[in-house]
């Protein structure tokens, strides 16, 4: 893995440029200016939500079109077939190259097409969201949910490219830029103390139009990703400390409607946090670092269900093996590690 950034007085904020695998090239940047110089010299189709057509309409017109809904509701294999369906009707063939622009619902379920579509069909993304442009654009992981349960269906397949452009984030609902924030969190508790200590003195009121400040978290998130990503691409082992505090997120996300991904992710890492105390692995203190900055950012901690419930949710995880679970446990601020468990011992300490 390489990265450029210019640092003037600290940090540059233009041209912020990590490489994954020599196959993936991620950018926090401009996006009219990246854009022409990492699309190919082939027929482009892009693949994004009606609200990111019309928001970036002038961006995007040149370029055939395939639209799907808006929502996790829509990462479902019926989505795949019917932009399968789509690309047969505009001839798309291997020479192609998809665009997938959007958030994380529309790069995981372009990635995914993408790299199917005729055995594959090379791609790369506009984030548009910051949950997507610190998690799930970044990495090569793609797919869809089924009968409920996440990603269970998808490949591991890079991006040609990444663009973050951080100024698309100013047109998130406040929900939606708070939502992200979380998986920023968890990447700074996972390995990068500076990240963590500049959450702590962010002012959260001003961060979304705050351009500079922005791009430097974004970077630092997606270094941190790319770090892992680079050592263990397939998640056979360091990738799993970037589940810190999905286990019970996504047992929240199954057994409630009441949380987005990022909000239940940021439940998750409290009560992860809350676990790792009650197990002597980490200090009161940095777990009470962890809670003051997710409730500075205006997360709400406690379940919205109760712990029995989700406990029974998260039987059904699909990172379970067998009667075991792998657990991300974090030991300080910047530092975790993984245990594979007895499910039933996990389920003990709530
Ligand atoms: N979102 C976790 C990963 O990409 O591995």
């Amino acid at each position: 893995m390489f990265y450029f950034c210019s640092t003037i007085q600290g940090f540059e904020v233009m041209n912020l440029e990590i490489e994954i695998k020599g196959r993936s090239r991620v950018v926090v940047g401009d996006v009219a200016e990246w854009l022409p110089r990492l699309l190919p010299q082939k027929r482009i189709v892009v693949v994004s939500d009606v609200n990111i057509d019309r928001h970036y309409h002038s961006l995007l017109e040149r370029f055939d079109h395939v639209l799907i809904g808006q929502g996790e509701t829509n990462k479902t294999l019926i989505t795949i077939d019917t932009i399968y369906k789509r690309f047969i009707e505009l001839g798309v063939d291997r020479s192609c190259f998809v665009l997938g622009v959007g958030g994380g619902i529309v790069t995981d379920v372009a990635g995914f097409a993408a790299a199917t579509y005729m055995r594959g069909v090379e791609f790369g993304f506009v984030s548009t969201t910051l949950l997507g442009q610190v998690d799930a654009s970044v990495g090569g992981k793609n797919g869809v949910n089924v009968e409920g349960y996440k990603n269970m269906v998808g490949t591991f397949c890079q991006p040609k490219f990444v663009i973050c452009d951080v100024n698309m984030l100013r047109t998130l609902s406040p929900r939606d830029f708070r939502t992200g924030l979380s998986e920023v969190v968890k990447s700074a508790v996972i390995a990068d103390s500076e990240l963590f200590e500049m959450l702590e003195q962010c002012d959260f009121s001003t961060l979304q139009r705050d351009t500079e400040k922005l791009a430097q978290i974004v970077f630092r998130a997606i270094k941190v990703k790319a770090d892992i990503v680079e050592r263990d691409e397939r998640e056979t082992g360091d990738r799993r400390k970037l589940n810190l505090g999905h286990t019970l997120a996504h047992a929240i996300e199954k057994s409630s409607s009441k949380m987005n991904h990022g909000e239940a992710v940021a439940v998750g890492l409290a009560l992860i946090a809350d676990a790792a105390v009650g197990r002597g692995l980490l200090s009161a203190e940095d777990c009470n670092r962890i809670r003051c900055v997710l409730e500075g950012i205006g997360f709400q901690l406690e379940p919205p269900v109760a712990m029995r419930q989700l406990l029974t949710a998260v039987k059904q995880d699909k990172k379970n093996e067998g009667d075991s679970i792998h657990i991300v446990w974090p030991r300080a601020i910047g530092y975790c590690d993984v245990e594979k468990m007895p499910l039933a011992d996990f389920k003990a300490l709530f």
